[in-house]
């Protein structure tokens, strides 16, 4: 069942239009991403769920009602936005505790669920401090804590994390995904970082310029991307994308030219991208030949760059402790089946036949 819908929603401000053809539907429980680059319109979604903002075209439903006009209050939501906005002179217990006073909790019930969430968070030695003597990821539980007791339908969370440092970050990735596991709520989770949504997220809804451009599982979004946008802003380093064109059975570019099963793409001769991801491109063998002009080592593997004889530039990267050098020249393959085509416009569409073939194993970070 469908728990969160957003039907044909536009946003305007004044004649700037923010988001346009909004459809998204989220299932009850799922743990949904919202993830583009900044302004593309993340945070007013979030806040036109949140009542927040209110649409200027389309629906909006929670639960199966329409909410377009029900106040922020009245819409069984709880929303952690990116600076988490704790209150300076209450402690953590009184923090936690205030949505619940708020709404004349007795004091009985709302100890008890402040016991609860701090249990859940871990934050059972800290309840009688105050915010200015808790570090930043403690803050951010804090803030968690504060819409965990209003035991909400769905949470809306806004950057959560942007405020913490690397390590941080990718403890409390952890302690959320388990703790969605663990309430089987409804999360929609506001990001720019694909990584975090790659790893959290059921699924992710892909925006850019205020148009949704894929909505799926991380899985898809990586192998399969709907177009070159996707294809380029999911994965680290970027997929290759090579202009160049189809003809037959191959995809030239100036010299260069690769091999290609036609039945694979359904795509007609001429102008068009190919798209590689780095895990792809294998240094060693193959007929292609690049000159490498960078190596960097991350510990586990290189990212190695390269350059074709016409001067275009690609990624590799290959396990670590490869002996290659700077200026080296090598040959390179395009791993047959995981070649992508994107017709050549800037958000040129896949071009793939097959729904399976590329997928290739992700590594993990
Ligand atoms: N109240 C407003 N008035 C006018 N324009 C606005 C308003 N709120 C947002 N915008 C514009 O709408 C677009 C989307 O903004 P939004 O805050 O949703 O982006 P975002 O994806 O959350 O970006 P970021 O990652 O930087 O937080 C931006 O171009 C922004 O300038
Ligand atoms: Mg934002």
């Amino acid at each position: 069942m469908a728990d969160v819908t957003l039907k044909n929603v536009r946003k305007s401000f004044g004649t700037f239009t923010a988001l346009e053809n909004l459809d998204i539907e989220i299932r009850s429980g799922e743990f949904v991403a919202l993830l583009g680059p900044s302004g593309c319109g993340k945070s007013t979604t979030l806040r036109m769920l949140a009542g927040l903002e209110f649409p200027s075209a389309g629906e909006i439903s929670i639960d199966g009602r329409v909410v377009n006009d029900v106040a922020p209050g009245k819409r069984d939501i709880a929303m952690v936005f990116q600076s988490y906005a704790l209150y300076p002179h209450m402690t953590v217990g009184q923090n936690i505790a205030y949505p619940l006073r708020k709404r004349g909790v007795p004091k009985d019930e709302r100890a008890a669920a402040v016991q609860k969430a701090a249990e859940l968070l871990q934050l059972e030695p800290l309840l009688d401090r105050k915010p200015a003597q808790l570090s930043g990821g403690q803050q951010q539980r804090v803030a968690l804590g504060r819409a965990l007791v209003r035991e909400p339908k769905v949470f809306l969370l806004d950057e959560p994390l942007s405020n913490l440092d690397a390590k941080l970050r990718s403890y409390m990735r952890a302690e959320l995904i388990e703790l969605h596991r663990r309430l089987g709520k409804t999360m929609v989770y506001v990001t720019h970082d694909q990584l975090e949504a790659m790893t959290m997220a059921d699924r992710i809804a892909v925006m850019h310029g205020g148009r949704l451009q894929q909505f799926d599982t991380p899985d898809a979004v990586y192998n399969r991307p709907a177009n070159r946008f996707v294809a380029s802003f999911i994965g680290t380093p970027s997929m290759n994308q090579i202009e160049g064109t189809l003809a037959g059975d191959t995809f030239t570019r100036g010299a260069m030219t690769v091999p290609l099963d036609r039945a694979r793409f359904a795509a007609e001769d001429g102008p068009c991208v190919m798209g590689v991801r780095p895990e792809a491109v294998t240094i060693g063998t193959g007929h292609v030949a690049a000159t490498i002009r960078l190596v960097e080592n991350t510990g586990h593997e290189l990212i190695v760059s390269l350059a074709l004889e016409d001067g275009t530039r690609l990624l590799s990267r290959v396990e670590a402790g490869r002996r290659l050098s700077i200026g080296q020249t090598v040959q390179i393959t395009f791993e047959p089946d995981a070649i992508h085509l994107f017709a050549p416009e800037d958000d040129g569409a896949r071009l793939n036949t097959d729904e399976d073939a590329s997928v290739i194993p992700m590594r993990s970070h």
